[in-house]
């Protein structure tokens, strides 16, 4: 199968098949490599140990099996995932001179950012209907998100952020790739790579921008207009319940916006060859997965009580051994 792809591929394109991608990384300046080095080094430890906490503190406390806060915990094992797809190679290739990664390396780079950003997406709009049951129908909050509907949400972004993934791959499998190799960037991402086809890509381009472009922005203003619908809701009964679930909303529509702002502006900016994009791309890849802990823990107090539970309970362990 593979065989008779590249044999095709090269009688197609008349020379050699494209074994390995070249990065030309962030910047040629020692100095700035340094920076961002620390910078990068910092965010992602940071960003392991902060979502390592939530996943901790929500699986090991009982007060907090709540349906937010288990949508929570998921949300920061995506974010673990999604932050060691492409940072740590990143990290590794800033002081090395030919960066380099391999054909397959490269598909997969951009199959699982795919599938997990695919997956937090919906998980993203899981959580804002988490919060629309809780805010407009409070009384049936426990019957409509049973631990079933919470099991179901989970099935479904998993499903779609999946199939998401695969369909991009049907358009860049199979591309010839023949000519130069390298890529402005310091991973591997659709848009670049498809410049590099030895095909017309225009329509594919256009494809493209249309699946994932279209994807996050639509979700991206389905959500907003979910969470101004649920701020003057609230506004209506103004109460001490409404000020905390003010606090969430707002951690959430942080999160949001976070997410969705670097990925509208990769797909949908027509020249990718700015630094403006490249250092919203180290943004994406390190900053944003270590700000939804920071958002959802320092704001939340019932989130800051079961860690210092967590840490009270750990302590006890280690005197009584
Ligand atoms: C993810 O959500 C499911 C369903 O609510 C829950 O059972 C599971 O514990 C959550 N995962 C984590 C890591 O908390």
């Amino acid at each position: 199968m593979k065989v008779n792809l590249s044999s095709e591929q090269v009688s197609k394109t008349n020379s050699s098949v494209v074994s390995e991608f070249v990065f030309l990384g962030l910047s040629n300046s020692w100095e700035i490599q340094i920076f961002l080095f620390c910078f990068s080094c910092f965010f992602y430890v940071s960003s392991l140990t902060g979502n390592l906490l939530i996943v901790i503190t929500v699986t090991s406390d009982p007060y907090l099996h709540s349906p937010m806060y288990l949508l929570l915990a998921n949300l920061s094992v995506i974010d673990l995932i999604f932050c060691s797809i492409a940072a740590p190679k990143m990290m590794c290739d800033l002081f090395r001179k030919q960066k380099v990664i391999s054909f397959g390396g490269c598909i997969a780079q951009i199959f699982f950012s795919h599938a997990v950003g695919g997956t937090e997406m919906v998980l993203l709009m899981a959580m804002a209907f988490d919060r629309y049951v809780a805010i407009c129908k409070p009384l049936h909050y426990l019957t409509v998100m049973n631990p079933r509907m919470c099991i179901l949400i989970l099935v479904a972004s998993w499903t779609i952020g999946l199939i998401h993934s695969s369909a991009q791959m049907a358009f860049i499998v199979n591309l010839p790739f023949c000519g130069p190799n390298v890529l402005d960037s310091f991973y591997c991402d659709i848009p670049r790579l498809i410049k590099l086809a030895c095909t017309d890509t225009y329509r594919l381009e256009f494809m493209v921008m249309a699946n994932s472009g279209l994807i996050s922005v639509v979700a991206f203003f389905l959500l907003v207009l979910s969470y101004i619908f649920l701020l003057v809701t609230l506004q209506k009964h103004s109460s001490a319940s409404s000020s905390k679930a003010l606090s969430t909303l707002s951690a959430h529509i942080t999160v949001v916006v976070l997410f969705f702002g670097p990925l509208m502006f990769f797909y949908m900016w027509p020249s990718p060859s700015t630094h403006l994009d490249k250092f919203l791309a180290i943004f994406d890849a390190v900053l944003t997965p270590f700000l939804n802990p920071v958002i959802y823990t320092f704001r939340n107090r019932e989130m800051k009580v079961a860690m210092r539970r967590l840490f009270r309970t750990l302590l006890a362990v280690r005197k009584t051994t």
